[in-house]
C-alpha cells in the first residue's frame, strides 16, 4: 500500500474523476488509515511504499503490476499522467526481492486492476486500460490459463471495479460491466457467482479486499452484505468516499504480494 500524502484529483482519466470536485486530504488520510487498521486487525501484514509528489494515483497500488510467486509483472499505463508511476513500483518490487519483468514497448497493462486470479485461472479485463494482447503476453510468460473479457461500460474501466474473486469457484460480479460473452464465461467457469445490484456496483462494492472469509468494501452495500453472508463470508464496511472520487475504492488501494492460499504455483 502507498499512503495518500500526494493523492488528489489532478486530471480526469475515467468518468468518476472531476478536477473541480477534488478530494479532501484529511478525509482521504483517515479513510486510508482505517483500511490499514482493519487489514491488520484481520491478520494481514502491510508493506508500505513511499508516496511521490506529483503522482496522485500512486496510492492505487493494485495498478502497480501483477505478482505471481516471485515474479512482478510491471504495469505499462495507458495514460501518460500515470506512466511515471511504473519506475517507482518496479524499484519497490526489485528492492523487495521480486524479479521485475517489463513488457515490450507499446503494450498496455494495468496490473492487478485488470488481471485477477480466481483459482488457477487468470480473469483479465481489457479495452479501457489493458489491451487484450498484453493479457496474452502475461499468460505466455507465466504459463497460466487466461480468460480475456471485454469491459463495456466506461464507469467499470478496470476489471476490479466489477469483479472480485472470493475463493476458487466463488466471486462477486456486476453483469452490466460485461458483454454477453463475458457474462457467459464467468457463469461457466465460476459456479458460485454473487451478483452486485447496479446501484451497489456504482458505489464500488465489487472493489473489495478479501482476507480469508472477511471482505472489506465500501459502506452501504446491504444486499451484497446479505449475499456474502449466505455464501459464508462476512462484509466489513468502511468509508472510501474520497478515493471513489478518483474511480477507486478498497481493492484498488492494495496489491496482494503473496498468492491467495488456494493458488499453487
Ligand atoms: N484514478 C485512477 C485511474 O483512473 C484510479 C485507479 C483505480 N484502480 C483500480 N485498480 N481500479 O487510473
Amino acid at each position: 500500500m502507498c499512503p495518500p500524502d500526494y493523492f488528489g484529483i489532478e486530471y480526469e482519466i475515467n468518468p468518476w474523476m472531476n478536477v473541480r470536485v477534488g478530494s479532501d486530504t484529511e478525509r482521504s488520510r483517515r479513510q486510508w488509515g482505517d483500511l490499514v487498521a482493519e487489514l491488520e486487525r484481520l491478520g494481514a501484514t502491510i508493506e508500505q511504499m513511499e508516496p511521490v509528489r506529483g503522482l496522485p494515483d500512486l496510492v492505487f497500488t493494485a495498478n502497480a503490476g501483477l505478482v505471481y510467486g516471485n515474479t512482478f509483472l510491471c504495469s505499462e499505463f495507458r495514460y501518460e499522467v500515470r506512466q511515471g508511476e511504473a519506475e517507482h513500483f518496479a524499484a519497490w518490487a526489485s528492492a523487495h526481492g521480486f524479479e521485475v519483468v517489463r513488457m515490450p514497448p507499446g503494450y498496455h497493462f494495468e496490473g492487478a486492476g485488470d488481471a485477477l486470479f480466481c483459482g488457477e485461472t487468470l480473469f483479465a479485463g481489457y479495452r479501457f486500460r489493458s489491451d487484450v494482447r498484453s493479457h496474452q503476453w502475461v499468460a505466455d510468460r507465466l504459463g497460466v490459463e487466461v480468460l480475456p473479457m471485454e469491459l463495456v461500460d466506461p464507469r467499470y474501466y478496470h476489471l476490479d471495479t466489477c469483479f472480485c474473486p472470493l475463493a476458487p469457484g466463488c466471486a462477486i460480479y456486476y453483469p452490466g460491466a460485461f458483454d454477453e460473452y463475458g457474462r457467459s464465461v464467468l457463469r461457466d467457469r465460476i459456479p458460485n457467482l454473487i451478483e452486485a445490484a447496479p446501484e451497489e456496483a456504482a458505489s464500488f462494492s465489487c472493489n473489495a479486499v478479501v482476507v480469508g472469509r472477511s471482505v472489506i468494501l465500501n459502506r452501504g452495500a446491504l444486499k451484497l452484505a446479505d449475499a456474502l453472508r449466505e455464501a459464508g463470508f462476512q462484509a466489513h464496511p468502511l468509508e472510501f468516499s474520497e478515493f471513489i472520487k478518483s474511480g477507486g475504492s478498497a481493492k484498488c488501494l492494495t496489491l496482494y504480494l503473496s498468492q491467495p492460499p488456494w493458488q499453487s504455483i
